[in-house]
């Protein structure tokens, strides 16, 4: 064996860790980084869509979900997911590797704890996540980066045959999946949104694209005399529905089907979570202007967006601003791009609450212009 090769296999060897608790074996995601660390680090983000094709696969195909009762044999999970026995093998074997699974002393496979998370139905489960950043509507954009660049304009079209919503609509699947993933991401804000917004003096919220409504629901379980609205997608109504039944949560929250680019139904307040920044400059004043006008007297619009910095410093929002190049004609804005939406939309920027999570709570009122007296 070349050194290169012996050490490449020392450092892998050296990330197996065994769990005296389980008795499993599994693997830390390694670092490829052997002679030249930077080398090492470039081939994982070259070679990044390997694995993120890994996480989705053993998502997607149920693999995880397969794996939580304790260890089973490849050959056991490939017959009762249907797929080729060798081939979910291998995918196990490389899974392993990258830490997502750990094998027994007989070489059964089990769910290592990263792995754990592409479970459905466990707390903070990530399998919604995995199989939609995997699937088409957002791999195919993706793949055309360089084309979104030249351009300068989103790839749905020439990747989907269609804009990303209206490709959800025709494939209900995924586009289930994609709702999902936002619950849970919302999940993770929701609480710290219902405690920092004051909605002293308000009687109904409406959220605007609200998907399955994870966060009104904390928003109305939190203030038992608030009401509520879920403004969506006829092809999310369904959803959104079944979500707010299951928390008991029917009889204060309505789900209404419809179009924010035509029209929102009255509130005191409207909540827009990681709305504005899926649409350009236009569009999002499309959307800020209908709210204005569905404002109640004294109301506010509320963004919850992830503002990005004004500098250069390194910020998740500048990943997902190229996410929203590829996928949808939105972006990323600063606090003060922010600022100059709302005002052509006749709102005035009134506060921003950093969150905890990372969001940042926007609100803003009528300008003069709009205040009732005037309208
Ligand atoms: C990025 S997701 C955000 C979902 C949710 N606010 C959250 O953060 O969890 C955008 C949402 O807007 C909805 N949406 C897209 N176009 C819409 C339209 N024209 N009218 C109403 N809802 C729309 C989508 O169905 C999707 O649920």
């Amino acid at each position: 064996m070349n050194q290169q090769a012996k050490s490449l296999t020392e450092r892998w060897s050296m990330q197996i860790r065994d769990d005296p608790l389980t008795s499993l074996k599994y693997d830390a995601p390694p670092a490829w980084g052997v002679t030249d660390p930077d080398a090492g680090q470039l081939a994982w983000m070259i070679r990044g869509y390997w694995i993120s094709q890994i996480v989705g696969t053993l998502a997607r195909l149920g693999i995880a979900d397969r794996l939580a009762g304790g260890p089973v044999a490849a050959a056991e999970i490939a017959t009762s997911i249907g797929c080729d026995p060798d081939a979910t093998y291998r995918l196990l074997r490389a899974s392993r590797a990258v830490g997502l699974v750990a094998t027994t002393s007989d070489g059964r496979f089990a769910l290592a704890p990263l792995g754990e998370k592409l479970r459905s139905g466990v707390p903070g489960s990530m399998r919604d996540s995995a199989i939609a950043s995997t699937a088409p509507g957002h791999w195919l954009p993706w793949g055309r980066l360089s084309h979104a660049v030249r351009d300068g304009r989103c790839q749905t079209r020439e990747a989907l045959g269609a804009g990303l919503f209206q490709y959800y609509s025709d494939h209900p699947a995924e586009g289930q999946a994609f709702t999902g993933a936002m619950s849970i991401s919302s999940a993770k804000v929701a609480d710290e949104i219902a405690m920092i917004l004051d909605t002293s003096g308000a009687e109904r919220v409406v959220d605007v694209g609200g998907a399955s409504g994870t966060l009104i629901s904390a928003l109305l379980l939190r203030n038992p005399s608030l009401e509520g609205a879920i403004l969506e997608r006829p092809d999310v109504v369904p959803h959104a529905r079944a979500a707010i039944a299951e928390r008991g949560l029917s009889s204060r929250c309505r789900v209404v089907s419809g179009d924010f680019f035509e029209s929102v139904p009255e509130a005191d307040i409207h909540i827009l979570k990681y709305i504005i920044h899926d649409w350009d400059d236009e569009q999002s004043v499309l959307i800020l202007s209908n709210c204005a006008r569905a404002l109640q007297p004294n109301g506010r619009v509320v963004l919850v967006e992830v503002a990005i910095p004004e500098d250069h410093r390194p910020s998740w929002a500048s990943l997902m601003d190229l996410n929203m190049l590829a996928v949808l004609p939105g972006r990323e804005r600063t606090v003060r791009e922010y600022r100059d939406l709302l005002g052509r939309a006749s709102l005035r920027l009134d506060r921003i609450t950093p969150t905890a999570s990372g969001f940042d709570l926007i609100e803003a009122s009528a300008a003069e212009s709009l205040k009732p007296e005037t309208r």
